[in-house]
């Protein structure tokens, strides 16, 4: 099989990402649960600690498929802690992966972390990382705004605005 979607996201955004690039690439699309709710104030304890939260398995096999596009929030610069679980949970299962995020606003080495978190947890580079920041739909919807005024709660409508990278992602993986 091509591809399989695995995402996980905490307020939705990255649900709504994951499941627009499953239906896009005609992928299947397996949700990363954690085995206890996360909260703003476990999400806190989670980055203070470095702990990894413990997550549900995964609903399907990473092996059978080419290639494996991750899709999860970004916290503080790294790739959010549920995620990174499920990432070591499959070390070895992987042939091939990329990551996309609906993120905030791009921190500097941003990139740079979130690759060193998928190697070091998959065993394996990512042939792609495509950032998607809510900074950008912003400035596309309300134009220059405080930070305040931010967009942080993403509706399919809103993919619109992020058309280059969505169809560059389905243009690296939709092939495969
Ligand atoms: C605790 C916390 C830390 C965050 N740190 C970053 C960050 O370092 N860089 C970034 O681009 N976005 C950061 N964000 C923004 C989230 O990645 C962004 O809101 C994302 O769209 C949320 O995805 P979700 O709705 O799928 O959970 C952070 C959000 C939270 C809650």
């Amino acid at each position: 099989m091509p591809c399989l979607v695995v995402y996980y996201s905490f307020s939705g955004n990255n649900r709504i990402l994951g499941d627009h690039l499953a239906a896009r690439l005609n992928a299947p699309a397996a949700i990363i649960e954690p085995a206890s709710a996360r909260t703003g104030f476990s999400i806190f304890l989670d980055l203070l600690f470095n702990r990894r939260p413990r997550v549900l398995p995964l609903q399907a096999d990473p092996s059978a498929f080419d290639h494996i596009l991750f899709v999860a929030p970004i916290w503080n610069r790294h790739i959010a802690h549920p995620m990174q679980t499920a990432m070591a949970s499959l070390k070895g299962r992987v042939k091939a992966c990329s990551f996309a995020t609906l993120c905030g606003a791009v921190r500097p080495g941003q990139i740079e972390v979130i690759t060193k978190d998928l190697t070091s947890a998959i065993g394996l580079a990512p042939a792609n990382v495509w950032l998607l920041p809510l900074t950008e739909l912003t400035k596309a919807v309300k134009g220059p705004v405080r930070e305040e005024d931010m967009i942080e709660r993403v509706t399919p409508e809103h993919l619109f605005h992020f058309k280059p990278q969505i169809d560059a992602i389905i243009a690296a993986l939709g092939s495969r």
